[in-house]
């Protein structure tokens, strides 16, 4: 019986949807409201038992290290100041016991060749993928939802979502054989199809659960679409020799890579936020009206 222990988040994109904001820092770093998408997603992973987080980054490397590094000097000035409720926040970013592994990627290759990237730390174990310019808003955290469907099935599942029949060129999607009304067995994965060729859809979003067979299709795939190693393509190879499932995850997805997504995310947030719901939300019916 294998456990999830160890996700990856693929930080190195050019996140070239958010430029300027992305031109010194990742697009992972961009706050919804007060908390930056990265560590949302750190928090899905840790929620779901996971406790070796492996972060691969590219250029303007620094931020998320930083982030969740110890903050020696602000942590002093907020002590000095008596500001205990805000230390605890700044304290507590990694809780105890997980670990932060950094890996550079030299070029961004595509996510493909990110994922590539973990495997000298990833070995010979099953693995998360989160990507988190996906930002989730669940009961019970997707990635959580997903590692106890490995417990049982012990095999590679991805998170998906059905998606507009026009946006299929945006997705990896994916033809199922039905199990149950959330869970599918997947006999054909498509990269980015035209909605006419696209064989549903049901697209995967950024949530995966990996068997460390797919290192070795990673490395004999060829660059696909774009010049980029494509995750889809080593799936596609992968699903051939061993099962790959689909669950579609309950909870609210938001596509945080697109700027609409991005502000749908910020109101939503702003929203249930403790602070400013109610400020926020009278601002709206003023605004709206
Ligand atoms: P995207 O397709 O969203 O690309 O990557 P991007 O470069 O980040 O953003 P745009 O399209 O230029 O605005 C999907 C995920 O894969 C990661 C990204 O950081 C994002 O989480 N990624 C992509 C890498 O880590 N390395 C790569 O070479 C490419």
């Amino acid at each position: 019986m294998h456990k999830v222990t160890k996700a990856v988040f693929p930080v190195g994109g050019m996140g070239t949807r958010f430029l300027p904001a992305t031109k010194a820092m990742p697009k992972e770093m961009l706050p919804i409201v007060d908390k930056p998408l990265i560590q949302y997603a750190v928090e899905e992973a840790v929620a779901a038992g996971i406790t070796d987080l492996i972060f691969i980054t590219g250029r303007n490397k620094r931020a998320i290290p930083d982030h969740f590094d110890k903050a020696y000097e602000l942590e002093t000035e907020l002590e000095a100041r008596g500001k205990t409720a805000l230390l605890d926040l700044v304290r507590n970013i990694v809780p105890q016991g997980v670990n932060c592994i950094y890996i550079r990627q030299a070029e961004a290759l595509g996510l493909g060749h990110a994922v590539l990237c973990a495997k000298p730390v990833v070995n010979n174990e099953p693995f998360a993928v989160i990507l988190a310019d996906d930002l989730i808003d669940a009961v019970q955290p997707a990635m959580k939802q997903m590692t106890s469907l490995f417990d049982y099935y012990q095999c590679s599942i991805l998170g998906v979502q059905n998606v507009a029949p026009e946006e299929t060129g945006s997705y990896g999607i994916v033809a199922v054989q039905t199990m149950t009304p959330s869970l599918g067995k997947v006999e054909q994965i498509v990269e980015k199809p035209a909605p006419a060729v696209a064989p549903s859809t049901l697209g995967v979003v950024g949530r995966y659960i990996l068997t460390p067979r797919i290192f070795s299709h990673l490395e004999s795939i060829p660059f696909g679409a774009g010049g980029e190693l494509q995750l889809t393509d080593a799936i596609a190879r992968l699903l051939h020799e061993q099962q790959v499932l689909s669950y579609a995850f309950e909870g609210v997805r938001y596509d945080c890579g697109s700027k609409l997504g991005y502000l749908k995310a910020t109101v939503e947030h702003a929203l249930q936020h403790p602070e400013l719901a109610a400020d926020f939300k009278a601002y709206l019916d003023q605004r709206c009206d």
